[in-house]
């Protein structure tokens, strides 16, 4: 099948407007969220008009039709990410973020004696390029329990630095938890090696597959994860859906989270005992709507297959990249070459502050994100407080690129540097 940035820009009404004052909008920021396709937008808004009523609740037709998009929305939340236990392993919460949470306020919930218990002397290991998501909720939980925090420091290609994972990944570690894919450095985290050292050790693995659940097809039995988590609106779904992925047995053992209703077995006035799972980790009446348009954009996706998707990012990362490293005083924050990379590439340019380049770039019609991009510990490391990222997706081709490319130029002469 030929894949046409073109054509797929078709479906996305949000590409029929314009920017500031009548300029194409050039939409290079999909790593903070993507934008929708009409497919999405209507199954969100067919479910308000058609469906709604609370999934799981009520005995009346529109609540069995609530539910049974509710429920096929996790089958193909599964199906797309190859869950072996199928549909039930698959939680619907309201963000990666939330899901990342939700995991680590139920490992600091476990009781002595549960698999997930932590204690002083216990290790959870992250990356030095973990986003906030993926690093507070596992600081915090450090915090709580007296639970050591340890990383992965990086190399000056900007890979993670496994040279002695040993020594990181050691005997006491419970939980490691890495980005499969760096949303600032665009650099796709080696795998394998992560873990099987940590099943060596007995500890559970998490990904944060933020950055490449949208751009890459995934099989979580092929990444030997024990735990994943992704976000709705960056793979072109609405915003209020993340999505937890685990492994049953480790559900199953896992304490919940959020009590309420609907994740409840027995209650009593003192005591209470939970559903089974996913349930169990479901309180409340769930984000539905959001659920179903989620469905709808991982259809949308497959229909187009996730290895050309993947096939297109990346040849036009390849694209931009060379066009950055010709561009004079602009530094890639990230690696320079397009090997086990995705298509996030952020720069600085000479001493231009991003916030003035991004104001720039956007009065050009060119959207970008600027900033630390919600990894400050990262930007510390790189020695780049703050830079400016083009995060590239299904809907952006080589226009948008040397749109990005001439934006940077004419940026260039409007500082009067060059
Ligand atoms: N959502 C954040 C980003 O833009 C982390 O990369």
């Amino acid at each position: 099948m030929s894949f046409s940035a073109a054509q797929i820009r078709k479906d996305f009404p949000i590409f029929e407007r314009t920017v500031r004052e009548g300029k194409r909008l050039v939409y290079l920021d999909s790593g903070a969220t993507s934008q929708k396709p009409l497919a999405v937008i209507k199954a969100e808004s067919d479910f308000y008009r058609l469906h709604n009523a609370a999934a799981h609740r009520g005995a009346h037709q529109l609540a069995e039709e609530a539910t049974d998009a509710y429920e096929a929305a996790r089958e193909i939340v599964a199906t797309f990410l190859g869950a072996p236990g199928g549909a039930d392993e698959i939680i619907f919460t309201k963000s990666a973020t939330e899901s990342l949470n939700l995991l680590a306020y139920a490992i600091g919930n476990a009781p002595a004696g549960n698999r997930f218990a932590l204690d002083a002397g216990d290790r959870i290991v992250v990356t030095e390029m973990e986003h906030h998501a993926n690093l507070i909720p596992w600081q915090q939980l450090g915090a709580r329990t007296g639970a050591e925090l340890a990383w992965f420091s990086l190399t000056p290609d900007s890979r993670l630095d496994l040279s002695s994972i040993n020594d990181v990944i050691t005997s006491n570690t419970k939980i490691v938890s890495v980005t499969h894919q760096s949303n600032v450095l665009g650099t796709i985290n080696p795998l394998t090696g992560i873990v099987a050292r940590a099943h060596e050790v007995g500890a559970v693995v998490i990904l944060d597959a933020c950055q490449s659940v949208p751009h890459m097809a995934i099989d979580v039995k092929e990444l030997g994860v024990d735990f994943l988590a992704f976000s709705g609106h960056k793979a072109l779904g609405p915003t209020g859906i993340g999505v937890l992925w685990g492994h049953m047995d480790l559900l199953n053992e896992l304490p919940p989270f959020l009590f309420g209703g609907s994740m409840i077995d027995n209650v009593t006035m003192t005591t209470a005992t939970w559903a089974p799972v996913p349930a169990k980790f479901e309180a409340g009446v769930p984000n539905m709507a959001q659920a179903v348009g989620l469905g709808a954009a991982l259809n949308y996706l497959t229909d187009l297959g996730m290895d050309n998707v993947h096939a297109h990012e990346s040849a036009l990362t390849g694209y931009l990249l060379t066009k950055l490293n010709e561009i004079a005083d602009l530094r890639i924050v990230g690696p320079t070459t397009n090997v086990a990379r995705g298509a996030a590439l952020s720069f600085t340019v000479a001493d231009f502050h991003p916030h003035d380049l991004g104001q720039f770039l956007d009065s050009q019609g060119v959207a970008v994100r600027t900033g630390h991009h919600c990894a400050w510990p990262l930007a510390k490391s790189m020695g780049v407080p703050a830079s400016t990222r083009a995060s590239l997706y299904l809907y952006n081709d080589e226009n948008d690129c040397d749109a990005l490319v001439e934006g940077i130029l004419g940026a260039q002469k409007y500082f009067g540097r060059f």
